[in-house]
């Protein structure tokens, strides 16, 4: 387990726009070429355009080249959320780690946290 990456993930939290909910998420995705991009979700008066933690993190990935294969791991504060979870599969994360609600840190591959997930028909 990363506990450098969970770390950074955990530190990135404090930085998040969540007035509404307050309930504060970071996440910190390692690249192939050791980069590490961090995410937090920032939220929005209309609440459903809130964005979460991990897909800032994999959208910063993006604006400095990656694509999916390209990141290796990612850690998050919290449980990824359904919406996530198909983002981790997109981008084929090789590991997702996060703590459970009891605190027990836990890592998955975004297979075992979105069986048969949907791709679009080739
Ligand atoms: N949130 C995340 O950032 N990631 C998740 O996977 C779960 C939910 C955020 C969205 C919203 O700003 C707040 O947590 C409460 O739902």
């Amino acid at each position: 387990m990363s506990d450098d990456l969970l770390a950074r993930a955990q530190a990135a939290a404090g930085r998040a726009y969540a007035p509404y909910s307050n309930y504060l998420v970071g996440a910190a995705v390692r690249a192939r070429s050791g980069r590490i991009y961090e995410g937090v979700n920032v939220e929005n008066a209309a609440y459903p355009l809130g964005i979460c933690a991990e897909r800032t993190a994999i959208a910063c990935a993006v604006v400095d080249g990656c694509g999916p294969g390209d990141l290796v791991e990612i850690a998050i504060t919290a449980s990824p959320c359904g919406g996530c979870r198909q983002w981790l599969h997109e981008f084929r994360l090789g590991r997702v780690t996060f703590p459970r609600a009891g605190g027990e840190v836990v890592s998955f591959t975004p297979g075992d946290l979105l069986p048969e997930a949907w791709d679009l028909p080739a």
